[in-house]
């Protein structure tokens, strides 16, 4: 039980990587609150340790919520888990339009930086406190078609590494998760999706999609006591997608 006595908040936890991860965390012993808008509200029994908050983290006052139920619930915040997200396939001109950008950047990026900040006094409590983004391969490499969501993607992977440097003092690392192309209810919901799988299949030396308990693998051991002394990384989980694009 890796995680036993030790609390976290997964956002995005409704379904995809956030449900995996929120679920790995709470059966190796961690108390979880999930996080994700009403609409993806658990509608079957949660598991024990496992409790669902509805928050949608465009909203200042969602976060500041969330961080509350956390230690009221669970009397305070060892691991943070950012990795709610939203996509924005927008661009034939690589610029999108104004609606997607701010979208984009409001729940990628500013829900990111909040939740963050919110939760740093619980971090520095802990004493060994995690913060987890998700990230992506669009962390480091650019998309024609989803400029928004490329530029959100960096923002994650430097707010991750600036963090990195500001939080050591604390006992706290930083550290993104950098997914390659991955089979979730986000990437079932593109047009294209059959076209878009084959392409990151072909990229990966090991001709698969990832899973969402692939990523959730890779949140749980960053979160973990033997993670201890990586701290400002950006860990690929992309079965090698990286090397070929
Ligand atoms: N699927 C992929 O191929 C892929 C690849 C790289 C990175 N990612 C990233 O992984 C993360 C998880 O994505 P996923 O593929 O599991 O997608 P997903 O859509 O299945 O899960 C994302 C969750 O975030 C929630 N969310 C979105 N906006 C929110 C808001 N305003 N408030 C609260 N919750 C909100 C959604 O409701 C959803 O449940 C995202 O950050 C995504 O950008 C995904």
């Amino acid at each position: 039980m890796r995680f036993a006595g030790r609390v976290a908040v997964v956002t995005g936890a409704g379904g995809g990587m956030g449900e995996a991860t929120a679920r790995t965390l709470a059966a190796e012993g961690a108390r979880v609150l999930a996080v994700d808008l009403a609409a993806k509200a658990p509608t079957a029994a949660l598991p024990s340790g496992l409790r669902f908050i509805a928050a949608d983290l465009r909203q200042p006052d969602a976060i500041k919520a969330v961080a509350a139920e956390a230690r009221t619930a669970f009397g305070g915040i060892d691991i943070l888990v950012n990795n709610a997200g939203v996509v924005g396939h927008e661009a034939v001109d690589g610029f999108g339009t104004e609606e997607t950008w701010q979208q984009v950047m409001t729940v990628n990026v500013d829900a990111v930086w909040r939740l963050s900040r919110e939760v740093v006094e619980d971090l520095k409590r802990a004493g060994r406190g995690r913060i987890i983004n998700i990230g992506s391969v669009n962390s480091e490499f650019p998309s024609p078609v989803a400029p928004a969501y490329t530029t959100s993607k960096h923002a994650v992977y430097g707010l991750t590494k600036s963090l990195a440097m500001a939080l050591g003092q604390f006992g706290i690392t930083v550290n993104a998760v950098l997914p390659g192309a991955t089979d979730t209810p986000m990437s079932r919901a593109f047009p294209d999706f059959e076209a878009w799988a084959a392409v990151g299949r072909s990229h990966s030396p090991l001709n698969r999609l990832a899973t969402p308990q692939d990523i959730a693998n890779a949140v749980a051991f960053l979160a973990s006591d033997e993670a201890a002394f990586i701290t400002g990384h950006g860990l690929y989980v992309d079965g090698g997608l990286h090397l070929s694009v």
